[in-house]
């Protein structure tokens, strides 16, 4: 795991940016993973100014939303559809049918996950998984006691995140218990994950995913498990880090083929 520390999360999302950008300038037909929420909403905006005045091109590249509500109309504005046409599709040049979002309004949740996993299969599995952080340490929105093998499915969100994504409805009432998440087995074969974090809310389920023991209780943890997992951090998210220095120094102090971002 590298733990990147920057001041804010305006530098951090710039960091991010940067590493998507080169991930498609070196290899055009990449597959992201994307996450919605708060966290990448900067870094959707970077990434779309990076295509307008850059020319980075996503023309052929194919991407995977981490998750969508179950029984929310695409059209509903807190929906990820929505979110992702608003925040990122109809900024860039990335074809139609190459962007993959789970549908929440399937009849038959089981067949739509499963052909889910099979369309990222065909696609040469996810090249880049970027990764939100839920307050309660979720990763996608496979909750603490997800299996740590899952894969695509059904969830029940915990109250507190309902809670928390309350502020995307109109009322806490109207958050959908139940979404389709990518499972944590999944995201786990992606082949470098960007897990982003901000703000003192995430201090905990940062430093419990960061330097606690691997658990199902916090599935942000099994990324210790990956072999390219970055987390960027600002100055808040990172707060109870016990080795922050530690982490600091090895950033500033990369040898200098390593420093690209
Ligand atoms: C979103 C997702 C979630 C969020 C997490 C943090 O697609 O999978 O794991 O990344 O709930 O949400 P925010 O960024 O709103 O704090």
């Amino acid at each position: 795991m590298e733990i990147i520390i920057l001041p804010t999360a305006a530098e951090a999302s710039e960091v991010a940016a940067r590493l998507i950008a080169r991930q498609v300038r070196e290899k055009p037909s990449s597959v992201l993973g994307l996450a919605t929420g708060s966290t990448p909403c900067k870094l959707y905006q970077l990434l779309a100014r990076m295509h307008r005045e850059d020319g980075l091109d996503f023309s052929k590249a194919t991407t995977f939303n981490l998750d969508e509500y179950v029984n929310l109309d695409p059209t509903h504005p807190a929906s990820y559809h929505q979110f992702m046409e608003e925040n990122f599709f109809s900024h860039v040049n990335l074809r139609r049918e190459s962007v993959h979002i789970p549908d929440g309004m399937v009849a038959d949740v089981p067949a739509h996950c499963a052909e889910y996993e099979r369309a990222i299969r065909k696609a040469g599995g996810i090249d880049l998984q970027i990764l939100g952080l839920g307050s309660d340490g979720h990763l996608g929105f496979n909750e603490p006691g997800s299996s740590l093998a899952s894969r695509t499915r059904i969830k029940t969100l915990t109250e507190r995140t309902r809670s928390d994504n309350a502020r995307f409805f109109t009322g806490a009432q109207e958050v959908p218990h139940h979404v389709i998440t990518m499972g944590l087995g999944t995201i786990m074969e992606s082949r470098m994950c960007l897990l982003l974090a901000f703000g003192k809310a995430k201090a905990e389920a940062v430093a419990a995913s960061v330097e606690g023991p691997v658990t199902a209780s916090v599935p942000g943890s099994l990324l210790q498990f990956h072999p390219q997992a970055k987390v960027l951090l600002d100055a808040e998210s990172a707060s109870s880090l016990r080795r922050a220095e530690y982490y600091q120094g090895v950033y500033q102090n990369k040898p200098s083929w390593q420093t690209d971002l």
